[in-house]
């Protein structure tokens, strides 16, 4: 299991702190920051068409209102997702995972897609996104980590696309994560920093799976997981990480 190869700091929703969450514009943020890597969120809209969204309704990230499951992706792509996070973001539209896959492409960025389905959208969604990911994702290119909250939305994953890398992910790992994550096949566990001490970073290590941690954006903390042993940090300041952590001092 320790044969795959993950990034060290990996981009929030492509650079949250500097950009609108989940838009070309924050995927762009991310690699002008040094970021090689970017997580980033993927839920179906009405018509079934897979687009980068952190929430089940559009006020927060767009000037829309409403259910994303209830809004088509012709609605979804009129909405501004740039301006409520700062005006020279005006105009950005929310993206289609195609897009998003598009850009990452161009610019020679690895990802980590996060199946988050809407209510009761667990397996579809999973199984649209990874059809748009066969169909648009280059083989040659470096594979992503499919990762999710949902078990069911992980085991349509791993029907779908057996030979891609799934990641377990918990705000809060549960005291069975052991049996889960080897039940489910993940080869990524995905907790998030707050209940991490050095004895489940061990205790993941040694089980043999990728730890990736989210949300660090404190440098200091970042830089204490890496040396107990995480993997991977996931942050919505890739640059100020990366100038911190990766940097010779
Ligand atoms: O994948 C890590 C992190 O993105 C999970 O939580 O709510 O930010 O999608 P959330
Ligand atoms: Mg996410």
């Amino acid at each position: 299991m320790s044969d795959l190869a993950v990034p060290r700091l990996i981009g929030h929703r492509g650079a949250k702190a500097a950009a609108p969450e989940n838009t070309l514009a924050s995927i762009r943020q991310a690699k002008a920051e040094g970021a090689d890597w970017v997580e980033f969120d993927v839920k179906l809209t009405a018509d079934d068409q897979p687009i980068l969204m952190h929430d089940e309704t559009l006020e927060r990230t767009t000037d829309g209102r409403g259910r994303v499951a209830e809004t088509t992706l012709a609605e979804i792509q009129r909405l501004d997702a740039g301006a409520w996070f700062a005006k020279p973001f005006a105009g950005e539209r929310v993206p289609t995972l195609a897009a998003a896959l598009d850009l990452m492409a161009e610019l020679d960025m690895g990802f980590n897609l996060e199946v988050k389905p809407c209510p009761g959208r667990e397996a579809e969604t999973a199984r649209v996104a990874l059809a748009v990911l066969a169909a648009r994702w280059p083989a040659r290119r470096p594979q992503p980590i499919i990762s999710s909250f949902k078990a069911e939305s992980l085991r349509a994953s791993r029907r779908a696309a057996p030979q891609l890398a799934l990641g377990y992910l918990a705000e809060t790992l549960p005291p069975d994560w052991p049996s889960q994550v080897a039940a489910l096949g993940c080869r990524t566990v995905h907790p998030g920093y707050r209940q991490l001490d050095r004895d489940l970073i061990h205790a993941v290590k040694t089980a043999g799976y990728k730890l990736l941690v989210w949300t660090v954006n404190d440098v200091d903390l970042g830089r204490s997981l890496l040396a107990d042993g995480v993997d991977s940090i996931i942050t919505d300041r890739p640059g100020a990480l990366a100038a911190g952590l990766l940097q010779p001092a």
